[in-house]
């Protein structure tokens, strides 16, 4: 071993004892006849003297050739440190160096390794393995391997089996674009990277393995956003001879001791709410209930009495501020701005001040009572001291804006506390969902979900209003879970690909595998994939996901450090029987 310590472990107790330690030039502070390093490693920093009077002469030169970066070994006594240092665990002491090795130069860093950094976030992408030496990304790294084994640890307490699945399957035309490989061997063909094992957890069902998990690699090739990255990490987990019940409790059994293992909070039993009264109630389908800002629908109450803008429209519904009745108008006037910036694209906002001594103002005084307000605050259950928002417009469309702007004024008003776990399970979802570019139904959740029972009747007739055996598990706002009830009857499953715009014969070649496995005793099965980096992200207090996994894609998609995607040589491409088109 290079070292007898790390460090981040010499304390008071170690004082006189001879170590030796290795690690990184963090800083070198050079006083001329004598020089303090700062030498780090993955478990702290541990201050060295270089002394002229007291290190010997060959050790203090070779001192001076020292540099951020370079990686050294040292041994050297444990001594007293006069000017404590209380933010640094080994603050206490320091070590008077008397052997010194370079194991390694370094050039200068192109950003300085410390938690400022003065590198941009390009810059910390190409050079990520630099970055990664810093404690912000380390940190990350180290507590998703502490999620990753308490998720291995409880499944495998709980009987389920890890396998892997393999990574070069078929192309399907279902959910997002797929990435390809090019087969050599089978010049012409493309394999696909999966977006999910989900088909292969499936069959292993049929195969009898009753409970499987796999921590896998999923590629999906869609526009990345601050949660989404085209290769992620899945807990995918499947279960055979269950019903949608025994899903919800197995998991959310997972997730709270995730919460309590990981972040000591201890979360009750997780709400559980419709997808329809999701979307009513707060405008997504993934509603933040860290905060309560629930919407009411005063449609009935607001519209004939004279103001046009709500006359002409189809839906009226607001939520209420706590302690909003203090925002000024020029607070009010931005969040006016805010909606109708054309993102949002609201045409305004009608607000009702509901004052401490209980007296109303609004924005539309001229058309409406107090009675009239009085109405309006029961049914949007504002309290004195609240200020109500309230959109207008197409149902769809005002309910998503209304969404919006209740997660926006929330966040501005630090209610979006990432110390505080809101989880919360949507069921019912959809089966279908009707895409217009496309002219055709889509699986919602994926064509291998199972409708519920009592809607199978609506199946020719009524397809959009067939609900699914479907859930996903919502965390303070994001979608860190989805899963479902299968299919697992090969008939149904052949229904379900007509209702998909599949013909026989396509459903035949894109699927007959799993229908022909379902001809030979399918156990009922169901099961979940949780994303993990927005799970990690989520528990680490953060949303982003890219700063929790080692090598990420930048927002194009672009690994900058290792230049992918690349092109490749013409010979390759000859043996791959592809040809490049000019663009
Ligand atoms: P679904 O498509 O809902 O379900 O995916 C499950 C979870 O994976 C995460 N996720 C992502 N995370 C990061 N980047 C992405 N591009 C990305 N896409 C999805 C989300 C999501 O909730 N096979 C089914 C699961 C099942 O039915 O059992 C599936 O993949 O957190």
């Amino acid at each position: 071993m290079l070292r007898s310590h790390n460090c981040g472990e010499l304390k008071s107790s170690d004082i006189n004892k001879t170590v030796t330690l290795s690690g990184w030039v963090q800083k070198v502070r050079d006083k001329g006849f004598i020089i303090w390093v700062d030498l780090r490693d993955r478990y702290g920093i541990t201050q060295l003297v270089f002394d002229e009077k007291r290190s010997s002469k060959r050790v203090f030169e070779t001192a001076k050739e020292l540099s951020r970066e370079f990686v050294i070994q040292i041994s050297g006594k444990v001594i007293e440190r006069e000017s404590k240092n209380t933010e640094l665990q080994t603050g206490n002491i320091e070590l008077l160096v008397s052997e010194l090795n370079i194991l390694n130069a370094s050039e200068t860093p192109p950003f300085t390794i410390e938690d400022k950094t003065d590198g941009g976030e390009e810059l910390r992408m190409q050079y990520r393995y630099l970055d990664i030496r810093r404690n912000n990304i380390r940190k990350n790294l180290i507590f998703r391997h502490k999620v990753t084994m308490e998720v291995r640890n409880y499944l495998n307490n709980k009987g389920f089996i890890d396998i892997e699945t393999p990574y070069l399957i078929k192309s399907t035309p279902e959910g997002a674009r797929d990435f390809v490989v090019p087969s050599r061997m089978n010049s012409g063909e493309f394999y696909a990277l999966p977006q999910s094992p989900q088909t292969f957890k499936q069959l292993l069902m049929v195969g009898g393995i009753d409970r499987y998990f796999q921590i896998v690699k999923c590629f999906r090739d869609e526009d990345l956003r601050a949660d989404r990255q085209p290769e992620f990490t899945q807990i995918d987990c499947e279960m055979s001879f269950v019903d949608q019940e025994d899903v919800l409790n197995q998991f959310e059994g997972l997730i709270s001791h995730l919460i309590m293992e990981i972040n000591n909070y201890k979360v009750g039993v997780f709400p559980r709410i419709t997808y329809n009264e999701a979307i009513n109630n707060y405008g997504s389908d993934k509603p933040d209930i860290r905060f309560d800002m629930k919407f009411g629908n005063i449609t009935d109450k607001a519209k004939g009495k004279g103001f046009k803008i709500f006359d002409s429209e189809e839906l009226i519904i607001g939520f209420s501020i706590k302690k909003g009745a203090s925002f000024s108008r020029k607070e009010i006037d931005n969040w006016i701005s805010w909606v109708k910036q054309p993102q949002i694209g609201a045409k305004g906002i009608v607000w009702v001040k509901y004052n401490e001594d209980k007296s109303l103002k609004s924005s539309v005084d001229k058309f409406y009572s107090e009675n009239d307000l009085t109405e309006w605050i029961k049914i949007i259950d504002a309290d004195p001291g609240d200020l109500i928002f309230i959109l207008s417009g197409k149902t769809k469309k005002t309910l998503k804006q209304l969404g919006e702007l209740r997660l926006a004024v929330a966040e501005k008003t630090g209610l979006r506390n990432p110390e505080i776990f809101a989880p919360l399970w949507v069921t019912d979802f959809p089966l279908l969902e009707w895409d217009e570019k496309s002219k055709r139904y889509h699986a919602m959740h994926h064509p291998f979900t199972s409708p519920k029972k009592e809607d199978l009747n609506l199946l020719n007739n009524s397809p959009e209003k067939v609900r699914a055996n479907a859930y996903d598990l919502v965390l303070n706002g994001n979608e860190v879970g989805g899963g479902s009830i299968r299919i697992h009857d090969s008939k149904l499953q052949k229904q379900m690909f007509n209702l998909l715009g599949f013909s026989d014969e396509d459903a035949q070649s894109q699927f007959g595998f799993l229908m022909g496995a379902f001809k030979y005793g399918a156990p009922p099965h169901g099961g979940i994939a949780f994303g993990l980096d927005r799970l990690v992200a989520i528990l680490g207090g953060k949303e982003t996901i890219r700063d929790f996994i080692a090598f990420p894609k930048n927002n194009s998609g672009r690994d900058t450090m290792i230049d992918s995607p690349s092109l490749i040589e013409k010979p390759q491409l000859d043996e791959l029987g592809l040809e490049l088109k000019k663009i």
